[in-house]
């Protein structure tokens, strides 16, 4: 373990607020944090509210593109899950076509340095987790050359039915769809075309509910506003729209402003947990002398880390970790069970965005939240950033030096994202695998779990000493801000 760095006590005063931020309030303009004024921002419930909820990840990374999808699975709402998958599956296959044509038009050929590299990220919040309703809100940053733009979508899932719900079916029928659009259009003329307000499922695809139980009607960029960028919302008192919901839309609303939700959709919710009495670190490996190669796992935690971490504790090998900090958010038991079973854990930015795209305020905010998150959670604030797709620049550099991380890369990329085959990931690893190296692999993909104890035996009997990045940066001078991919 590396000694914590102490930054103040105003430090630690901003760690708990902006936490709150994080888990509590959500809303799509991440950059500019929502303040409680803005009632055009949906309610959003603590992940940590709801027992057993599991994250899906996925992560794509290459020279001609770069992927982050995730999306919640909250158990007993399999439907709802199925659902949002769809969604995810909708949005990432234009971005896939576009990368697949361009890889095909120019083939073998990598994107010039400095060169936009399209770009699709998704992230979830919870709009309601309470008895037998639960919201889901997605939202899809997308950059594909000079277009760029964020979708919006919420997904709701009703218990009694069993089925999942489009935003619309807050609605009383397609007669209150109307009345609905006629509503908001005469609320956005200023900033939209009301024209392409039309009374569709498509159009009202993101609703949900405020913290006073307005409505927020919210739309994709680009699709009512079409020469405005931005996000265009709209929040209806309940005098305006409470005539128009459905029943599921009242149930709807009435979880959403329970003060203290909880979910009873009658699912098992087995949390994530760590065995009784964590090992404690064992000493940590002279890579001055022994022939180190650090394993590194990043996007996660997820579902498949318990089992990785079993495995870990089986062989007595520690890692490194490089967390998202949603993801993180949404697994506080895993993270600590990764720091206390004597493993590394690296900061992998709040969201997973491509950082050398974002203005400095924003690219230090999703480096500051992702430490602050971490170390309320572990006591201890990581000292290597890794930034996702190792994507850095000037910027990332400077806002690394100043918070005092070395930008952790890596020398060998098992490609795990790409053909999901234990043995092939395995293959890459071993074959990557150099004296002070350092391999990429994911968590969030049960294949790669299920390569790890023959990656572990192999580069054992090749003679090498599996450790932490930090372990490997004991035997060298590497400064803050400077960027090592070990080798
Ligand atoms: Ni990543």
């Amino acid at each position: 373990m590396r000694p914590a760095r102490w930054r103040g006590a105003a430090a630690a005063l901003a760690a708990g607020l902006l936490l709150g931020a994080a888990s509590g309030c959500g809303g799509d303009d991440r950059w500019a944090r929502p303040t409680a004024s803005d009632t055009t921002q949906p309610h959003a419930v603590d992940v940590a509210s709801v027992p057993g909820l599991e994250t899906v990840a996925r992560s794509e990374e290459d020279a001609r593109h770069r992927l982050y999808t995730a999306y919640p699975a909250v158990p007993g709402a399999r439907p709802l899950t199925e659902r949002l998958a769809e969604a995810v599956d909708e949005l990432a296959a234009p971005y896939r076509r576009a990368a697949a044509s361009a890889l095909a038009a120019a083939p073998g050929t990598s994107a010039a340095p400095g060169a936009s590299v399209p770009e699709l990220n998704v992230q979830w919040t919870l709009t309601a987790a309470s008895g037998d309703i639960v919201g889901v809100r997605l939202t899809g940053w997308s950059s594909q050359g000079a277009d760029a733009g964020e979708s919006r979508r919420t997904y709701w899932y009703d218990g009694r039915t069993g089925q999942a719900v489009g935003s619309d079916g807050l609605v009383d029928g397609p007669s209150g769809l109307k009345r609905l659009a006629d509503l908001v259009r005469a609320r956005i003329v200023a900033k939209a075309d009301p024209a392409r307000v039309t009374p569709t499922p498509e159009t009202f695809a993101s609703m949900a509910f405020n913290d006073d139980g307005d409505l927020v009607v919210e739309f994709s960029d680009h699709s009512v506003a079409p020469a405005a960028p931005g996000r265009v919302a709209v929040a209806l008192p309940a005098s305006a729209f409470e005539p128009l919901l459905s029943d599921f839309g009242r149930r709807a609303r009435a979880a959403s402003l329970t003060p203290r939700p909880r979910l009873a959709l009658g699912a098992d919710a087995p949390g994530p947990g760590g065995p009784e009495g964590a090992r404690t670190p064992a000493d940590a490996p002279n890579c001055a002398v022994a022939k180190c190669v650090a394993l590194t796992f990043d996007d996660g935690p997820g579902p498949d880390t318990p089992r990785l971490l079993d495995e870990l504790n089986r062989a007595g090998v520690r890692v490194t970790f490089f967390v998202v900090g949603t993801n993180a958010a949404a697994y506080p038991e895993l993270v600590r069970r990764e720091a206390a079973e004597g493993h590394e854990i690296g900061d992998h930015s709040q969201d997973h965005r491509d950082l050398t795209r974002l203005p400095p305020i924003q690219v230090h905010a999703q480096i500051q939240e992702t430490q602050d998150v971490l170390r309320q959670i572990t006591g201890q604030a990581p000292v290597l950033l890794r930034p996702p797709y190792g994507a850095s620049n000037g910027v990332v550099s400077d806002v690394a030096r100043s918070l005092g991380l070395v930008q952790a890369l890596w020398n060998a990329d098992t490609l795990d994202w790409r053909d999901r085959d234990a043995s092939a990931v395995a293959d890459r690893a071993v074959a990557g695998a150099r004296p002070g190296g350092v391999v990429l692999m994911h968590d969030i993909y049960g294949t790669t779990v299920d390569a790890v104890p023959q990656i572990i035996a192999r580069l054992k009997a090749q003679g090498y000493t599996p450790a932490t990045v930090s372990d490997l940066l004991a035997a060298r001078h590497v400064r803050p801000g400077e960027r090592f991919s070990g080798g």
